[in-house]
């Protein structure tokens, strides 16, 4: 594509010789009606244009199948490249011969028997919207030259990279290869531990056949079409920034970088802007569903420039889940790092999910159950409560090793790899009482004590026989409200986040990506989608609160028999507790207040006094 004369024929029959691909030229394929308007010099307008553009989009789409085409055209407006992209945007590459307005001129004024007008090919220039995602060739370079440069961009160029071979990187690269991508595929060489891992990787699978397998980072980067997409699977933390440095030596102005790991989201920001400081863009990404996920389909949440997003969109849409209607679970989340703070706060409300079913146990083995009797019930929970960790947790509580399940010789200490705390610093920085994740988290760091806490068992462990009082109607009840407490929490920490840093957040969108492949995909998540299109505020919501205040009476029950019983419930009992504690018009802050303006003369605001004017008590003459 180019403005006319910019000799897109002369460089597309070569280039189609070299190739050894059909080549066609655009003009040869006008209508009647617009070959009599141009002779009679009549410029073609956008309706003119549609039907020829749709023919060549046809010709493009027949000849993809087979061994693919070369069509020159000039293809100014992006409205037009859009459509002659139709239905084959991931497997088209636009070359953009590039030149300016003197230059060309001159090149067509200096060709015999062809003249152009300085008007006609103003118009030209007027129109033209350069794009953003071609190869661009200065028209000024020979011929020759010019082949040469396409030769080495288009053939045995890959379409993106992946860069960190480890379980996560070995999966989306597999998706990715299915989805028809050409891979670079790059690991680091370790003498003894990480030796050829991407040949070997290569080798151990069909779909990676025309995956370019490196160890050397230089290669790796050349063997990629420009702009350079490349995706981060390194282990979240400084690793990060070291592999920034070790490659921003062989990068390009306008080269991608997409990290898809856990990566702190402020982190996130630094580097965006870093980055941007040296021309090269930055998408930091939410990749959620752990390896199956990565596989058959992760939910993806990315974040940076839009208009760089869009140039990694048709990598990541086609790897995604798809949702009930089938669309992709990923979408565009917002500027800087806001996708690393919505999978921050996914994983915040994936340790109260998973936390919330630790207790449900405890609460159905005090019940004198056996994990597989456990798993039957918790089976019938599916009806009502379905979601992924349900499920893993029934396969769990089934997996026996020799005669005993396995469960039970697992060590009771939790770990974590930082986005609970992250969540819990995020929830602190911002002021939002995101209560049940800090608990969740805090539920781990308890366990992780597990010598103190043997010690301190034989002090306090109550040895009398748990006397439980619930049925399990009364705990699935329970269940189902701390589940909509935790989901109200999560999305609210996320609603605040968007305010304080204007990101315009949409929490409906986050419930749908969240329906499929990822770690907190439920039936109940599926609801939160068009709750979230008329409120952010779920407990506002019509329906949320009759459920609310149906279940409320159930985990009232279940927390004090449980208290009673000596059990511990952190969540289940959080839940109830930020209720009473939000759910109160007059609470007991005043005493707060008037505690703080004791000693410290903080001063405080009175309930008679509709000017927000503060006051001051000297208590003790008082
Ligand atoms: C996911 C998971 C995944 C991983 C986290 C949580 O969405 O696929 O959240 O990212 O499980 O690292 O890990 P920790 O429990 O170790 O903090």
């Amino acid at each position: 594509m180019g403005v006319s004369g910019v000799g897109k024929s002369t460089i597309g029959e070569l280039l189609s010789q070299e190739l050894n691909m059909p080549f066609f030229d655009g003009d040869d394929f006008h209508p009647k009606e617009n070959v009599l308007k141009m002779s009679n010099q009549q410029p073609l307008n956008d309706d003119d244009r549609r039907g020829w553009l749709h023919t060549l989009n046809k010709l493009a789409i027949k000849h993809s199948k087979e061994n693919g085409c070369i069509i020159v055209c000039s293809a100014l407006k992006k409205s037009y490249r859009d459509i002659l992209n139709k239905q084959i945007q991931d497997h088209s590459k636009w070359v953009f011969l590039e030149g300016s307005f003197d230059q060309i001129k001159e090149r067509i004024n200096n060709r015999k028997g062809h003249f152009m007008s300085s008007e006609l090919l103003t118009s030209q220039f007027d129109i033209l919207e350069e794009p953003d995602n071609a190869i661009k060739i200065d028209v000024s370079l020979t011929p020759n030259k010019i082949i040469e440069m396409l030769k080495k961009e288009l053939i045995n160029k890959s379409d993106f990279g992946l860069f960190g071979l480890g379980v996560m990187g070995k999966s989306l690269s597999r998706n990715l290869a299915r989805n028809g991508f050409r891979l670079s595929l790059y690991n680091r060489h370790v003498k003894g531990s990480e030796e050829a891992v991407a040949k070997n990787f290569k080798s151990e699978f069909e779909e990676l056949a025309s995956a370019m397998p490196f160890d050397q980072i230089e290669p790796f980067i050349n063997s990629l079409q420009k702009p350079r997409k490349i995706m981060l699977m390194v282990n979240a933390g400084h690793i990060i920034d070291s592999v920034i440095n070790d490659l921003l030596p062989f990068l390009d102005a306008d080269d991608i970088l997409i990290d898809g790991g856990n990566s702190n989201y402020k982190k996130t920001k630094e580097r965006y802007d870093y980055l941007k400081s040296k021309g090269i863009h930055f998408i930091g990404t939410g990749v959620s569903g752990g390896e199956k996920g990565a596989l058959m389909g992760p939910s993806i949440m990315p974040s940076g420039a839009k208009d760089v997003y869009k140039k990694v969109q048709p990598f990541l849409e086609a790897i995604a889940a798809k949702d009930a209607n089938n669309l992709p679970c990923c979408t565009y989340i917002g500027p800087e790092g806001s996708g690393h703070f919505v999978k921050m706060v996914h994983n915040g409300i994936e340790y109260v999910e998973m936390q919330l079913l630790a207790e449900v146990y405890v609460m159905l083995k005090a019940l004198g159950h056996q994990p597989d009797q456990i798993a039957y019930i918790l089976e019938a929970w599916k009806e009502t409560a379905n979601s992924y960790l349900l499920n893993i947790t029934i396969d769990i509580l089934r997996k026996k090793e020799d005669n005993d399940w396995l469960l039970n010789s697992i060590l009771d200490k939790a770990g974590n790899k930082g986005t609970g705390n992250w969540a819990t610093i995020a929830a602190t920085e911002l002021g939002v009482p995101s209560t049940m994740i800090s608990s969740a988290l805090f539920a781990r760091y308890t366990s992780f004590f597990k010598e103190e806490r043997v010690a301190a068992s034989k002090n306090f462990e109550s040895t009398e026989k748990k006397n439980l009082d619930i049925s399990q109607e009364t705990l699935l009840k329970a269940y189902q409200f701390a589940r909509i407490i935790n989901h109200y929490q999560g999305f609210n920490l996320i609603q605040k986040a968007s305010d304080r840093y204007q990101w315009t957040l949409n929490l409906s969108e986050l419930a749908r990506i969240w329906t499929n492949g990822c770690i907190i995909k439920s039936d109940l998540m599926e609801g939160l989608v068009p709750v979230f299109e008329t409120t952010n505020n779920m407990i506002t919501y019509e329906d949320i609160i009759q459920k609310i205040k149906f279940l409320k009476p159930s985990i009232k029950k279940v927390v004090s028999e449980a208290v009673l019983n000596e059990l511990p419930i952190p969540n289940f009992s959080e839940a109830i507790n930020f209720l009473n504690s939000f759910a109160v018009a007059n609470s007991s802050a005043n005493l707060i207040q008037a505690q703080r303006d004791y000693f410290g003369a903080h001063t405080y605001q009175r309930i008679d006094d509709a000017s927000g004017k503060f006051y001051h008590t000297n208590w003790e003459t008082n």
